[in-house]
């Protein structure tokens, strides 16, 4: 399994998915830069959560709040003081270690050495705002989007008057400053979160609670992700958070074993009394048939972007042997594929049919996420895009300078069809949209 992981490492370095951060200076550990397929396919995660959680439903407001936060904020929602990690260090080496990830362990994991006594630390990282770097100016790199809502909540109110249940959902990096590290993406310092603050009657949590597991279950599983990769973990008393009552991780099954890909937590009316008694401001929800104001309760569903996308890659990932040694596959639903199409020339040295294959490029490219690939030979150009999960392939042949037809190559099946270049947008449109889809060939799952 660790293999695995190794595959899909190299695989995001060579094709431009996934880069270590800042590499030509030796890196930064654990930080990323996302390559040009990388930031596509983040994209179109995020574009689809987006849409089906914020403008599919009528009960969701979308927010972009700020990274820097008045320092207040962070005082009054516990983290300066609640959220917390606790840390030994090597004496030896000086490598430091959460004490929950180091178990029952009595010496360092690395080199056997003398472990410190374990320390308190407060995982968000600090800057100043202006020039003079006194503890006046402090300012936190938000370690959680969240805040920013249930600062915005009365706004929200006064502008959509909206009413129970409902949420504000939000898309935006996060910053953690991480001691236990590694497995790639899965806990960087910088990452993004998906999440939304859902606010309820009290008497309505638990059911909103099971709603949101659903939920967050079927957004993955339609994204063709295998239902039996996932499962939900409660935390236990002495594991929730300081603002949680209830938290559920839903967790996959990485190559490193189960772990959390993304959390539900009931933070009760935690956050919204608090900041009301600190800021002075009324936050309060108003019924608007008995006039009664109360604190509505909180659901709150939060999904990892890098997380999202690390089991996307992890769950698509197929090898088939065939004649020619081994065909890598990405399995990606065609939604979250970098390319929907690729287009090729059959031979790159024929003039004809290359500018016949660039009109073709041309006609997809507005429309399609396209891409033109007419090196090596086209046997080698369709695994090529396999790998990378471009969901069909596009080439131009003889045939089409005399009928102006061309093949369409679904990478599941590898199953082909001809294709008027005149129905050629529409069909791909139906291929994507499913209902061509199913006929043509199905996800490998
Ligand atoms: N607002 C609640 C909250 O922040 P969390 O469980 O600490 O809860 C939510 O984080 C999600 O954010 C996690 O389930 C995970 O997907 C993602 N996440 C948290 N820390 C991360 C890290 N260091 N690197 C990548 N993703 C992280």
């Amino acid at each position: 399994m660790a293999d695995l992981m190794n595959k899909i490492v190299s695989l995001c370095k060579r094709r431009g998915f996934i880069y270590p951060g800042s590499e030509i200076y030796g890196g930064l550990a654990n930080t990323w830069d996302y390559g040009p397929l990388g930031v596509e396919l983040k994209n179109n995660l995020k574009n689809n959560w987006w849409q089906t959680f914020i403008q599919k439903r009528e009960d969701l407001f979308g927010l972009d709040g700020g990274i820097l936060l008045n320092p207040k904020i962070w005082e009054t929602s516990g983290h300066t003081t609640g959220f917390i990690d606790v840390l030994v260090e090597c004496k030896s080496c000086h490598c430091r270690f959460r004490t929950d990830s180091l178990k029952e362990a009595t010496k360092c994991p690395d080199c056997g050495g003398e472990l410190t006594k374990p320390k308190k630390f407060v995982p968000m990282f600090k800057t100043f705002i202006g020039p003079v770097e006194k503890e006046a100016m402090l300012a936190y790199l938000r370690p959680e989007t969240a805040q920013a809502i249930f600062v915005n909540f009365k706004n929200i109110i006064d502008s959509f008057h909206p009413q129970l249940p409902f949420g504000i959902g939000q898309i935006g990096k996060a910053f953690r400053n991480e001691i236990t590290l590694g497995n790639f993406i899965f806990r960087s310092l910088e990452f993004e979160q998906m999440e939304i603050e859902y606010f309820v009657l009290k008497k309505d949590w638990e059911k909103s609670f099971e709603e949101w597991k659903k939920l967050m279950e079927k957004w993955m599983t339609d994204l063709g992700v295998a239902k039996k990769n996932l499962r939900w973990r409660p935390h236990g008393k002495d594991e929730l958070s300081h603002y949680s009552e209830r938290t559920e991780d839903l967790e996959y099954k990485f190559p490193f074993g189960f772990k959390e890909l993304f959390g539900l937590a009931y933070r009760t009316d935690f956050d919204l009394k608090q900041h009301a008694e600190a800021s002075g401001v009324d936050l309060t929800y108003q019924d608007q048939k008995t006039n009664k104001k109360f604190y509505p309760q909180v659901v709150e569903p939060s999904f990892g972007v890098e997380r999202a996308l690390l089991v996307a890659l992890i769950d698509a990932y197929h090898e088939e042997k065939d004649k020619q040694g081994v065909r890598v596959l990405l399995s990606l639903n065609p939604h979250l594929s970098p390319y929907k199409v690729a287009v090729f020339p059959l031979l790159a040295n024929k003039p004809d049919l290359v500018k016949e294959a660039k009109k073709v490029y041309m006609l997809l490219q507005p429309d399609f996420a396209t891409t033109w690939d007419d090196r090596g030979n086209i046997g080698k150009r369709y695994y090529s895009q396999d790998e990378i999960g471009t969901f069909l392939g596009c080439t131009v042949d003889f045939q089409t300078l005399e009928d102006q037809t061309v093949t369409l190559r679904n990478r599941e099946t590898m199953k082909q069809i001809r294709v008027k270049i005149s129905d050629l947008k529409k069909t791909i449109q139906k291929i994507l949209e499913g209902e061509e889809f199913l006929k043509f060939g199905k996800l490998v799952k």
